[in-house]
């Protein structure tokens, strides 16, 4: 079965949705694309609609990866829809834990430090909003870190199916 995976920041225009890009760029590699599908959201939906933060993409398309993205708030239904739901910090982890409706709803809920591995120093994904460039630098670098983890565990999910 496809494995549906949510990645859920603050406003949807910088973390997320470069975490979404930056593993749909790796699930693509993988040959994966029609086993796994990717979204991103937001919790605050103020940004809903807009593009991805220029300087996010900027430094995304610096490593390859293309941001084109459209910024969503994350809604109920998105507990039916998708398999894990990956919140950048503890506050997206909150926020959700009090949306989803039900305990199996909860249990989706994943925090994207339990994929870090060289970075094991953070505990959650910065907001580089307020910060200057090396604030983005730094969600990319934790970003390629957790990203091969999920990648790891979703092809032994998808593998084990088949
Ligand atoms: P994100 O960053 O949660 O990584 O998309 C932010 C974007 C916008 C705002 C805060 C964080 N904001 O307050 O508008």
């Amino acid at each position: 079965m496809k494995q549906r995976i949510l990645f859920v920041c603050l406003g949807n225009i910088c973390r997320s949705p470069a975490a979404e890009a930056m593993m749909q760029m790796l699930v693509d590699r993988a040959g994966l694309s029609g086993d796994i599908y990717l979204d991103s959201a937001g919790t605050y939906g103020g940004h809903a609609g807009d593009r991805s933060d220029v300087r996010m993409r900027r430094a995304a398309a610096a490593r390859g990866i293309e941001m084109t993205h459209r910024a969503r708030q994350v809604r109920e239904e998105d507990f039916e829809r998708f398999d894990r739901i990956i919140a950048m910090d503890d506050n997206n982890y909150e926020a959700l834990f009090r949306l989803a409706p039900n305990r199996d709803a909860q249990n989706k809920i994943f925090r994207f430090r339990e994929y870090l591995r060289r970075h094991r120093d953070w505990s959650y994904i910065p907001d580089p909003y307020y910060e200057g460039h090396e604030g983005f630098e730094l969600v990319l670098d934790l970003l390629e870190d957790g990203c091969a983890t999920l990648l790891e565990e979703l092809r032994q999910e998808v593998g084990q199916e088949r």
